[in-house]
């Protein structure tokens, strides 16, 4: 066996490679107010630990649970590392690196989950695939079940930004516009797939996309000449990101190849904080999110428990940032380095110009810290409403170029 399961919350074992999604003992707990219990996480056979360790150069295919059989039919690729040397510079921070993972296929983060759930379908016979999601997750798995021959059945939030939704409606999938929040969307997915078949992807709830997630953190190993950073800022909604980045990690750390797992630093809005509630004060209740950056408004975490336990493990903390200083801090992130990210993406950077002088006083101004920017600004220009706009045309005239004030 490559793999087997044991519930996050009980640690109790389950010995298959078949499609599982919760304990089924812990998930009778879950009552829709404290966040889930029962998450499986996936537990690679030593033979396979053992193989990665003995390689020169390890790709995500040596620690999934699925691997593909051809990378190159939705690629992984390695995202860019850069180094943001104007804000890296005004921050003194001498090893800020941001990594690019707006890149990928479908612009986001999610394809790396969306990938590993398709391969996941692909190895159980199965062609549909059902989800709920904010935006993105659902961009992305309807990318892959294009490229892969997928049927995906998405259910969103009807106001998620119609980028998003149109980006989905143009791969083909079956989208779903639900009238309610997006944990409303995930229970129907969920009831969706007992009454109908098929995989569910819902983030966390598939224990597959935490699997697919941590890719992100053997790239990054690879990326740095085999070895982690000091600190990584995630920007933090269900918490499944943040839990796969620290797999990724583990697995690492496991497979011998780290000593130890990055500060894993969450970074939440002010007003969808539900996952900071949990690590500083034990607090694991559902809130009322109501964020502008979208990707990460979650009344009720997916991957809450495993998401604040893992934080906590690395030494790492929460950062919440205002709606405001999100919204800033994507208009720096466009002029002091280029990258236009979406508000959820950007969360991540304003977390870490809040967090700047708490940071150097943990790990100084030398450490390696990434800043995981997970989405691109392009699926949502609307959020730069009332910051910037449009200058007047001028005339076509000699004139008007001299009388420009630059
Ligand atoms: C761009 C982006 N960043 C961050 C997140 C947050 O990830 P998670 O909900 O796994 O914490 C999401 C999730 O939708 C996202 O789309």
């Amino acid at each position: 066996m490559r793999f087997h399961y044991v519930c996050s919350d009980c640690g109790r074992v389950f010995e298959t490679e078949g499609l599982m999604y919760q304990c089924p003992e812990c998930a009778k707990r879950n009552d829709g107010k404290t966040f889930p219990y029962g998450n499986l996480r996936v537990e690679l056979d030593e033979s396979v630990l053992k193989a990665a360790r003995e390689k020169e150069h390890v790709t995500p295919d040596d620690f999934y649970p699925y691997p593909g059989e051809d990378p190159s039919l939705y690629p992984i690729f390695t995202t860019p590392l850069m180094k943001p040397e104007r804000i890296a510079k005004r921050l003194g921070l001498a090893n800020l690196m941001f990594k690019l993972d707006s890149q990928l296929i479908s612009g986001s983060f999610k394809d790396r989950a969306s990938y590993e759930v398709a391969l996941q379908a692909k190895a159980l016979g199965e062609t549909k695939i059902a989800l709920a999601s904010t935006g993105n997750a659902g961009a992305a798995m309807s990318a892959v079940g294009a490229a892969m021959g997928l049927d995906i059945i998405l259910f969103v939030p009807e106001t998620a930004p119609i980028n998003k939704l149109m980006q989905s409606v143009l791969y083909g999938a079956k989208v779903v516009p639900v009238k309610g929040t997006y944990d409303d969307a995930f229970a129907l997915s969920i009831e969706y797939t007992r009454l109908k078949g098929g995989i569910n992807r819902n983030t966390a709830y598939n224990p597959m996309t935490i699997e697919g997630k941590k890719s992100v953190s053997i790239d990054l190993f690879e990326q740095m000449g085999r070895k982690a950073p000091d600190a990584i800022y995630v920007p933090v909604g269900d918490g499944c990101i943040i839990g796969g980045v620290a797999k990724g990690f583990d697995d690492l750390m496991k497979a011998g190849l780290i000593e130890r797992v990055p500060r894993l630093i969450a970074c939440q809005s002010t007003k969808s904080a539900a996952i900071a509630n949990a690590i500083e004060n034990d607090d694991f209740r559902a809130i009322e999110a109501s964020t502008r950056a979208d990707s990460i408004s979650v009344d009720l975490p997916a991957n809450g428990r495993m998401a604040a336990r893992s934080v906590i493990a690395s030494e790492g903390w929460a950062v919440r940032v205002s709606d405001e200083e999100i919204l800033d801090s994507q208009l720096t992130l466009t002029r002091e380095s280029g990258v236009l990210a979406e508000p959820a993406a950007a969360a991540a950077y304003a977390a870490l110009e809040k967090d700047r002088d708490h940071l150097v006083s943990v790990l100084g101004e030398d450490a390696s810290v990434v800043v995981l920017l997970t989405g691109t600004g392009f699926k949502d220009m609307k959020a730069f409403d009332g910051k910037v706009r449009l200058p007047e045309s001028i005339e076509n005239s000699a004139e008007a170029v001299r009388a420009l004030p630059f």
